[in-house]
């Protein structure tokens, strides 16, 4: 048993998606979270940028005292996974691309799969080769969506939204003009818009949430190594982001549907 905090981050509000899971699956477990939300969007930075970025990010959460590190973004994921994981020595790191493409070979039934991400995952391929080993029959659309994180942590999320609607359709209609029967959310700010993307590909469509699958895979390995915390007593929450508390604690509650203010802090992340 250990229980110590999991150390969660994105780059912003998205990895809240991961939380959002661990809270319903595993409430006994504490989390430190990080959301740079001074230096988002990662998605059209350069891999070198990211990797400098994240394991800045990494460097901070493992400060707290951390038994796990889960990165809940597949921009960091796909670009930086083991340069953290070098780092971190002996702390599990877990990212979210496996767990999703697992996910998303498991639920395809027509082998038609959509990927939407952030420019910097899609050039990256890794989703294309994961789902090459596990389905190699699967064919993989894949499109960049730089405009919506933005918009996601403006606030712009409901379904309906105007920009949000414009952006998604957009984004959208080459996975429907491939008739893809499943679409991997692979970047975590994604569920924050799933009503919208649900209502642009129809209720046949399943929605990978790329941060929720990967819960399953870090709670495996904390059992493993005998880590998980006492299921007797409810975890403790921290939420750090590196700009305004304010706006992070707005979209965060509405996702969320928690009061999470007194438990939020800034932190100037350029000194890790
Ligand atoms: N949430 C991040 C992901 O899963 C990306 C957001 C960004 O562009 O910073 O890819």
């Amino acid at each position: 048993m250990d229980d110590r905090p999991i150390g969660i981050f994105d780059s912003g509000v998205g990895g809240l998606s991961a939380v959002r899971t661990l809270l319903e699956t595993a409430p006994n477990e504490s989390f430190v979270y990080f959301g740079d939300t001074a230096r988002v969007p990662y998605g059209d930075r350069t891999a070198e940028d990211i990797r400098i970025l994240s394991r800045q990010d990494a460097r901070f959460l493992r400060t707290k005292n951390v038994k796990a590190l889960l990165i809940a973004c597949n921009t960091i994921t796909a670009n930086a996974l083991p340069e953290i994981q070098a780092d971190s020595g002996s702390i599990p790191v877990i990212g979210v691309i496996d767990p999703a493409a697992r996910a998303a070979a498991a639920a395809t039934k027509a082998g038609r799969i959509g990927l939407i991400a952030t420019n910097a995952t899609v050039r990256s391929g890794v989703y294309e080769k994961a789902i090459a080993r596990l389905l190699p029959t699967a064919r993989v659309t894949a499109q960049g969506c730089p405009r919506l994180v933005p918009l996601i942590e403006s606030g712009h999320t409901q379904a309906g939204d105007p920009a949000l609607m414009e952006a998604a359709e957009e984004y959208l209609r080459p996975l429907r003009e491939a008739a893809v029967d499943t679409v991997i959310l692979g970047c975590t700010h994604y569920p924050l818009i799933a009503g919208a993307v649900g209502q642009i590909m129809g209720p046949d469509v399943r929605l990978i949430d790329s941060g929720g699958a990967s819960i399953g895979t870090l709670l495996e390995t904390l059992a493993k190594q005998d880590a998980l915390a006492d299921t007797t007593a409810a975890g403790r929450q921290t939420y750090y982001c590196s700009a305004r508390q304010e706006d992070f604690v707005s979209v965060a509650e509405a996702f969320l549907s928690r009061d999470i203010s007194a438990m939020t802090e800034t932190v100037d992340i350029e000194k890790y």
